[in-house]
């Protein structure tokens, strides 16, 4: 697959998209307080109501503000709707066409959601983590493609290192610097390995990213292994691989 590749899966995808877009989170938390429900009573909703044309229902991941779930969110308007049922979800047929939905607003602009910069998160709630063509669409593998075929695998390892990205665990430990210590070290085979585990209880912090953006995890955990392992395969090995002399 070339870049123009994922250029044309990403225009299809923004193509296909309808005028409006109900998202509901069916993450962990929200999952725990009825989210499949609200899901299913949304779709039939708009289903019944002939919408389907015009209104497309979405599972997403995490929308942030986990206590008070099920959350869904709207699209275009941006509206935010905390605490929602099944219940409430037959007013977002009617309340999607006259901009009046009947479920419990939840203010996106509050103290709680001030003071957040998604990051590493800015995905989350925002895509199906079950459709690759939204990550795309989002971006998703075009730093893959940079790695592989714009920079060397030393300039990958600096990137990430002045990036300042850091481990999700207590210690934070820079991940550039964990790459370039796994780059130096001897051998011809090296593994990466996602473990996901949890330390501190209850704070869920690799569960976020990996069920509401798993591509994200899998595109990270591609450029590591591609780049990190061919650091050392190229200092020892004859590859002709095109950006082997830039290193
Ligand atoms: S799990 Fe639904 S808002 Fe976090």
């Amino acid at each position: 697959m070339d870049i123009t590749e994922l250029y044309r899966i990403a225009a299809e995808e923004r193509d296909r998209r309808k005028p409006k877009r109900i998202r509901c989170c069916t993450a962990a938390g929200c999952q725990s307080s009825g989210a499949e429900a609200v899901l299913k009573a949304l779709k039939d909703g708009i289903a019944t109501a002939g919408l389907t044309e015009d209104v497309e229902v979405s599972s997403v991941g995490c929308l942030r503000f986990c206590g008070r779930g099920p959350l869904v969110a709207t699209d275009p308007d941006g509206k935010l709707y905390e605490q929602v049922t099944a219940e409430d979800a037959s007013s977002f047929a009617a309340g999607m066409q006259a901009g009046t939905v009947k479920a419990q607003p939840c203010d996106p602009h509050q103290p709680f959601f001030a003071g957040q910069q998604p990051i590493v998160l800015e995905n989350s709630g925002q895509i199906d983590p079950e459709r690759i063509e939204e990550y795309i669409a989002a971006g998703g593998y075009e730093s893959l493609y940079r790695a592989l075929y714009d920079l060397t695998p030393v300039e990958v390892v600096e990137e990430i290192t002045q990036s300042g990205l850091r481990g999700r665990g207590g210690g934070g430990y820079p991940t550039g610097l964990k790459w370039a210590t796994v780059a130096k070290m001897p051998g011809d085979q090296k593994y990466v390995i996602c473990n996901a585990d949890e330390g501190d209880p209850g704070a869920f912090m690799d569960r976020s990213v990996l069920e509401s953006d798993p591509h994200r995890v899998l595109e990270g955990m591609a450029i590591a292994d591609m780049r990190l392992v061919q650091i050392m395969d190229l200092s020892t090995s004859g590859l002709n691989i095109p950006w082997r002399s830039r290193i």
